[in-house]
């Protein structure tokens, strides 16, 4: 694996033990302080569970399912990504949601225990989309490969070890998906597994209307669904990341398999009972039932 230039600049450091892109720690004052709207619609996810599926199942709802109207601008700029300072000359996250018109939806993976505290005094609605951790390390590890804003992935042995000790970008998955699953009972937050999306996506999506308090005909439904289909949001230029900047799709594509399972092309044995074992240990009495097969 060639490092890119860029790449190899990309620094962490940590804000309250969780590791998080410099940038990020250079503007965390700004990024914590953020002032959340009654009315935002926030998307947390773990990196890689989904996010930007679910940014254009919400953006989709509240636009009645005008797919037209979805169409204005590339998600990474229809849904601001909170705590990201761009490389390239770009808005940050909390710049670009600053001018934005309610309502917002807005993007974030940081741990619950870092999200700015005006989301909760607001009361602010939040989807979590948590994907089971096996495919998030393999989907993780293509997506750091080709991200000119993440650290460079090294090999997948070495990536194995690094993600299960939690020293990647945002942190340990294990203590993102038990943080966000114990505040359900605290705040208002749809849980939603990846792995129902792909099993179910009319369901699913019903969820998340009826949490935004919308209620669309089943035409309206299909259309959403239709629309926010792996095939065609691999085809839509607005969601496929071919407009983004800070991203090189010549090594691997963003939208690269969607499916539950592919962990299985990449664990070796020995990778899948250490990992096993670690896992046992991690989510014991968690309460969260994640399926890595359907
Ligand atoms: P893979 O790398 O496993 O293919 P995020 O948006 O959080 O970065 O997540 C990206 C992952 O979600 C990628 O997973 C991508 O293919 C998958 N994904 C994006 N849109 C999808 C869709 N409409 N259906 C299924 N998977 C989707």
């Amino acid at each position: 694996v060639v490092k890119k230039t860029e790449n190899s600049q990309v620094t962490m450091r940590h804000i309250e033990g969780v590791p998080l892109l410099g940038s990020t720690c250079d503007a965390w004052d700004s990024i914590y302080g953020f002032k959340a709207r009654g009315d935002d619609i926030l998307i947390a996810t773990f990196p890689k569970a989904g996010t930007t599926w679910m940014q254009e199942i919400v953006d989709l709802i509240l636009l009645e399912g005008d797919v037209e109207k979805s169409r204005r601008a590339p998600s990474f700029i229809k849904v601001p990504f909170l705590e990201l300072i761009p490389l390239k000359p770009m808005p940050s996250g909390v710049e670009l949601a600053q001018t934005m018109k309610s309502p917002r939806v807005l993007k974030t993976h940081l741990p619950i225990n870092l999200l700015p505290p005006s989301f909760w005094e607001k009361n602010v609605k939040a989807v979590y989309v948590a994907r089971n951790a096996k495919d998030c390390m393999v989907s993780y590890y293509y997506f750091q490969k080709i991200s000119k804003s993440l650290p460079d992935p090294g090999t997948w042995e070495n990536y194995f070890s690094t993600f299960l000790s939690g020293d990647v970008p945002w942190g340990s998955w294990f203590d993102h998906v038990i943080g966000w699953g114990k505040a359900m009972d605290k705040h208002q937050i749809l849980f939603i597994f990846y792995e129902d999306m792909i099993e179910d996506p009319m369901r699913e999506i019903r969820k998340v209307m009826k949490f935004l308090g919308k209620d669309l005909s089943e035409e309206v439904l299909e259309n959403i669904k239709y629309h926010t289909s792996f095939q065609a949001m691999k085809e839509n230029p607005m969601t496929n990341f071919s407009l983004h900047p800070n991203v090189d799709q010549t090594i691997s594509l963003f939208m690269r398999k969607g499916t539950v399972g592919d962990w299985r092309n990449h664990f070796s044995v020995a990778q899948n009972i250490i990992f096993d074992e670690e896992y046992k240990k991690k989510m014991e009495g968690s309460g969260l039932n994640f399926r890595t097969e359907l």
